[in-house]
């Protein structure tokens, strides 16, 4: 089977197990909140075996997303903010999840210190439709609070999907959730940061969050040398050889 066979078989799997369950919902059998769990769990775990298995397209993992309602953050979020930037981007950035301005707009990294991660990237000669933009989450948490872990573990699958689809040569984690979910690490930022751990085989860079950089504009200085290593890395890996 080609590897387009294989997505279009996935994505309809996914498509025909949602209805399935949407049908059984309005049967009054519903299987999310009552018993038997077994459907949903199933469901559950089918997705989640199509989104890790690499095969589906940004397109394909954003409808399955859907108008996502996998964790209570759908109560309070205004819309699901997914990701922005080329779909073949050699570098992703990700984020913590939707603020105020992200949720209104649909759009990670739109607000303050959206604009400010936009003057990073152009520092590194990059322009932001270049690069790839996503969070951790795809919904705002209420106030802007940390991400829980069952929040955390809901989304998981998709960012996974996304860097999967985009396969990037770097990527550059901002601020201490985006690297301790993607690093499964508890060791602090300011031990990650200054060099180069792998993910997935890809090398990713750890580096102060905008927002904190706006809070702390003293660090600046820091985030500006890690810029430096990730705009030579980036080089480095994206150059071709010459002859
Ligand atoms: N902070 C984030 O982590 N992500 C956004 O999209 C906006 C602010």
């Amino acid at each position: 089977m080609s590897r387009k066979d294989v997505r279009h078989e996935a994505a309809d799997l996914v498509k025909r197990t949602r209805s399935l369950l949407e049908a059984q919902q309005q049967l009054g059998l519903d299987f999310v909140r009552g018993t038997p769990e077994a459907p949903a769990r199933d469901e559950a775990r089918s997705e989640r075996e199509v989104l890790l298995s690499g095969t589906l397209s940004l397109e394909e993992i954003r409808q399955v997303l859907g108008d996502c309602k996998r964790c209570k953050l759908h109560a309070h979020r205004t819309q699901v903010v997914f990701g922005v930037g080329s779909p073949k981007a050699d570098l992703v950035f990700v984020g913590e999840a939707p603020g105020a301005d992200e949720d209104a707009q649909g759009e990670p990294f739109v607000g303050r210190a959206g604009q400010l991660l936009t003057r990073m990237i152009e520092a590194i000669g990059l322009k932001r439709e270049q690069v790839y933009i996503c969070n951790v989450l795809k919904s705002r948490p209420p106030n802007n609070r940390t991400p829980e872990p069952d929040e955390i573990a809901a989304c998981e699958p998709f960012l996974i999907a996304q860097l999967k689809a985009i396969k990037p040569k770097l990527i550059c984690a901002l601020g201490a959730i985006a690297a301790a979910n993607l690093l499964k690490t508890k060791v602090p930022l300011s031990k990650l940061r200054g060099k180069f751990h792998d993910y997935q085989g890809i090398p990713l860079l750890v580096t102060y969050h905008p927002a904190y950089l706006l809070r702390n504009p003293n660090e600046k200085k820091s985030a500006w040398q890690d810029l430096q290593l990730l705009q030579k890395e980036y080089l480095r890996l994206t150059s071709r050889p010459s002859r």
